[in-house]
Formats: structure tokens, sequence, C-alpha cells
């Protein structure tokens, strides 16, 4: 919850770390008990923890997949999955600011046991790496994170139930991308910012303030390969962006591309496909943060039944779930294709 007063200013003369900015931020709200403040630290240090194994990845034997290993999605686990998703929750144990966790490399959500007497009111989701069949190919990768106020008490186990929250509910989201360089996006609901990290220094410093997504842009970013195994409604849209001359970019890491769009304008579509017919994407860890950002950045959010991606209700904690994602203009366009030529009732 966030109180209705104004934001406590952030310099703009001098370089404003990571650490300083939530700092100054937590001021903003209700709860401000430092937990939700420790939390992005601790996302913070574990980033760069995997940034630094990420930028040495061919040079180690960390590239490829791990031996024999699959996520509950039956996806190929790579060996710096396993790595980023054993990093992000041994940061997380360690402050005890979070009373559980629940990754895509993980079949169960996982207790954090407290540290000492602290009761912890906060529960935490990731995707510890996104796009991570990049990684041998040197293409950009990312983590991304999702966070939520418990439901159940703070006296005893977390439940499966308080992660099974719409996008809403989000506290914080945000995520890592380690491209070119190396920058951290995160929104608590009041505007995104974003920081880059400065290697000399090894800290994330505010690069991008208030960031606003474009109304509109000139890319479109959706897996084409897949073109003949969509529905009509999506053809026909692409149809429309190649009469249109948009470009086509796909990273095939959904942070890259939407990264891009943040800055650039653009939209990017993960529609329903043969062998995923109701999308790829999870919701809670993939979906939910990446709309939480986009939305507080002036974008939208839907699902291909043109529902608010935040406002859709979880059943499970792998839940896929379609999308489109970015400039409002832009889909705001799409929807009226889907309008048009859906034969699914909206
Ligand atoms: P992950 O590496 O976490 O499994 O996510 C990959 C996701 C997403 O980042 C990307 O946009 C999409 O899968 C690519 O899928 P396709 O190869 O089917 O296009
Ligand atoms: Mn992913
Ligand atoms: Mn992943």
């Amino acid at each position: 919850m966030k109180k209705p007063t104004t934001t406590t200013p952030i310099p703009t003369n001098r370089i404003v770390t990571l650490d300083e900015f939530i700092i100054r931020s937590e001021k903003d709200f209700d709860y401000a008990t430092g937990e939700l403040t420790g939390l992005l630290r601790d996302i913070g240090v574990a980033a760069k923890i995997v940034n630094r194994e990420v930028n040495k990845a061919g040079l180690v034997n960390i590239t490829g997949a791990a031996d024999g290993a699959a996520n509950t999605s039956g996806d190929t686990q790579q060996k710096l999955d396993v790595y980023a998703n054993e990093k992000l929750i041994e940061c997380l144990q360690n402050s005890g600011e979070c009373c559980a966790i629940a990754s895509e490399e993980n079949d169960d959500i996982q207790l954090i046991p407290p540290v000492g007497s602290k009761k912890s009111h906060y529960v935490v989701m990731f995707d510890p790496l996104d796009g991570s069949s990049n990684i041998d190919v040197n293409v950009s990768v990312g983590t991304i994170f999702a966070i939520y106020r418990r439901h159940s008490s703070a006296d005893g186990p977390a439940t499966v139930d308080d992660f099974l929250q719409t996008g809403l509910k989000q506290v914080a989201a945000g995520y890592v991308l380690y491209g070119t360089s190396t920058i951290l996006v995160y929104t608590t609901g009041r505007g995104v910012n974003a920081f880059t990290l400065d290697p000399s220094i090894g800290e994330f410093c505010l690069s991008h303030r208030n960031m606003r997504i474009p109304n509109n842009g000139k890319f479109y970013s959706v897996n084409q390969g897949y073109y003949s195994k969509f529905d009509l409604e999506m053809r026909r849209y692409i149809d429309h962006c190649s009469d249109q001359n948009y470009g086509l970019r796909y990273i095939g890491s959904m942070v890259s591309d939407i990264h891009r769009i943040l800055i650039q304008g653009g939209i990017f579509l993960y529609p329903s496909t043969r062998k995923y017919p109701k999308g790829k994407l999870r919701l809670l860890y993939e979906c939910n943060p990446l709309a939480f950002i986009v939305e507080q950045a002036g974008g939208k959010a839907i699902n291909s039944q043109l529902r608010r991606i935040l406002e859709l209700e979880p059943k499970e904690l792998h839940q896929r779930s379609t999308i489109v994602i970015g400039s409002p203009d832009m889909v705001d366009e799409l929807q009226a294709f889907i309008e048009r030529y859906s034969a699914l009732p909206l």
C-alpha cells in the first residue's frame, strides 16, 4: 500500500546508487519496516553475482545444459539457470527478509527459514535466467522477479496461496538484463527506474529516471517461425505489421525484447500455438512482473482474450498465459484485430 505523500526527492546532480535510491524511496510506503528495502537489496546483490558468472560464462565450464536436468515445465535446464537460481535463493535466505520463494526452476515453493526472531511478510517469485537458450551464443539474458505480501499469518509457514495472487497485488517487480551493459529495472508502483551497473565501482547507479514507454513504435516482436501455427487474428496482425513496414525484432529472451520496447516503443506477442495452446510464457514470474513494469511506464499488457494480464486469477505456480504487451497504441491496434477476427468468444 502506498502513502499519498510526495516522493522523497532523489538528487539529480550526483551519482545515486540503487541502495541509496531504495532507502530514500522506502519512506513512501506504509509498511516501511525495511523488509522490502532489504529484499530489493538482496536481489541487487544476487544480480551482481549472476552478472559476474554470466560475463565469464565462456571462460569456465558453466555454459551448456545441466546434467540430465529439466525443470517442472519440461525445459532443459542450463547450468547457469541452476547457478542463478541457487544464488538468488542464497541471497534471499541470508537476510530472511522473505518467508518463501517460488522459481521457474523449482516444482514447488520453498520456505525460507526465519533469521533470528524476524517475521517476514513477503514472498518472492522469479525466473532466475530468462532466455537461457541464448547463453551459449553470447546473447543477452535476464532475471525477472515479483514480490508480494503474504496472505497467511506471519506466525506460520507461507503457503502456495500466498503466491497465487493477481499481478495487481505485486508490491514490487523488476528485471535485470545482462546485456551490453547490465541494468536493473524495477517498480514499486510509483513509476519505473533503471540502474546501470558501473563495474568500476561495483554499484548499480540510477541511469533512467521515471521511464515512459513511447505510445507507438516501429518494431514488432514475435517468433514469426510459428506463423502458420498462430490463430487467424494473429496472422492478420503480423501481415499488417509487414504491410506497415514495421521492423521485426525478436531476441528469444523476453526481458531483452521488453527492455527495447520500454525505451524505443513497440509490441511483443506470444500467442497460443499448437504446442502451447495456452501460451508459453509463465504468468507469475514472466508475464505479471513485466506487465506491472510496462503499465507503470504507460504501456499495456493483455492476453489473447483481451483480459488485462494483471487481473488474471492464477490457479497454479507454473501457469502459462498468452501475452500481448508494449506501447499502448500498438496494443490497442492489435486488440482491434482480435475483436475483428477471433473465432473464440471474448
Ligand atoms: P526461459 O529461458 O526462462 O525458459 O524463457 C524463455 C522464454 C522467453 O524469454 C522468450 O521470449 C521465449 O521463451 C522464447 O520462446 P521461443 O523460442 O518459443 O520463441
Ligand atoms: Mn523465462
Ligand atoms: Mn528461465
